[in-house]
């Protein structure tokens, strides 16, 4: 195997990392927010299998492949703040905006501690599947086309719970929290090297049944309020405050020009047939037997085993 271009440690880069008063004007954010509904759920918008519940986490994108896709995000995607820290947190002389997008969290349990979708050479601009990604995180196969980078999440919320916790030395030993987090404060980290979760967002009192909602369940602003909807039936109701919001941003983080460029030009990217038969040799290993798939849906017995294998749920 070659050599990679552009590599980075197996462990995290940086300590998640608190940021004050990341928005320079946090009532535009607010009104991005509102102007985002009606709100999908997470597992529609990434399309995941429609067969898992889905959680009363609701989300759209700002901005995808390095370009605001959410009329009015041009701003907030290119916040200098959130530039200048990912510069000196991950000693990065470029950093490039990748991605941004919302997340609204109904009253909920605290979430599995998890990593992030994470962005590897040739497999970060949807060439493969957003399921994929999960499983070729978790596996560490691909941990040579990794590239590093920044993760912002930003809160514009003030209610009960919903703080960050986040485990710096693996999920075997002890978790830290980031708390007393007010609106406009955000937490800077690498968060696909960092198992990391949302605490309970509430209290128990409000939470939806089963803390489950319908995939394609929806997220309606009314007047001052939130009602969950399928349909024309109202699956529960919220004051405007007690959905959490945050907004995450992700940053590629270059060491200089030529680590950049390294990236960017194409030599030794993943290809789908790549990953499929480095799945296919490492399961072998593991004395796992399934055929390699015909397509990259997920739905299939390939995506069962790889999910199986590799899988630990919720991102
Ligand atoms: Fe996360």
């Amino acid at each position: 195997m070659s050599t990679s271009p552009v590599a980075r440690p197996l462990t995290a880069l940086v300590a998640p990392t608190l940021l004050e008063r990341v928005f320079e004007h946090p009532e535009r954010i607010v009104d991005l927010v509102d102007r985002g509904a009606p709100y999908k759920t997470l597992a529609a918008v990434h399309k995941d299998p429609p067969t898992v519940p889905a959680a009363p986490w609701f989300r759209n994108f700002w901005a995808l492949g390095g370009k605001a896709t959410f009329p009015g995000a041009e701003e907030v995607f290119h916040n200098p703040l959130y530039i200048e820290a990912a510069k000196e947190l991950f000693g990065a002389k470029v950093v490039t905006p990748l991605a941004m997008m919302t997340n609204l969290n109904a009253p909920s349990p605290a979430a599995p501690p998890h990593l992030d979708l994470p962005f590897f050479r040739g497999a970060h601009k949807r060439e493969v599947p957003s399921w994929l990604l999960a499983p070729m995180g978790y596996s560490g196969l691909f941990h040579r086309w990794a590239i590093p980078m920044a993760s912002a999440l930003t809160w514009i919320y003030a209610g009960p719970g919903g703080e960050f916790e986040y485990w710096p030395a693996g999920l075997d030993e002890p978790s830290l929290e980031i708390s007393a987090m007010s609106s406009n404060q955000g937490v800077m980290a690498d968060n696909e090297y960092t198992y990391h979760r949302v605490c309970q967002v509430g209290s128990r009192d409000d939470f939806v049944a089963d803390n489950t909602v319908p995939y394609d369940a929806t997220l309606e602003l009314d007047g001052d309020e939130w009602s969950i909807r399928r349909g024309t039936d109202e699956l529960a109701r919220y004051a405007r405050g007690a959905i959490r919001i945050s907004v995450l941003w992700k940053a590629y983080c270059f060491a200089d020009e030529s680590e950049a460029h390294a990236f960017t030009s194409g030599v030794d990217d993943l290809t789908p047939s790549t990953i499929v038969e480095m799945f296919q040799d490492d399961l072998k290993r593991r004395g796992v037997a399934v055929d390699a798939p015909a397509d990259l849906g997920g739905g299939d017995l390939w995506g069962e085993t790889i999910r199986a294998t590799y899988g630990i749920s919720g991102y």
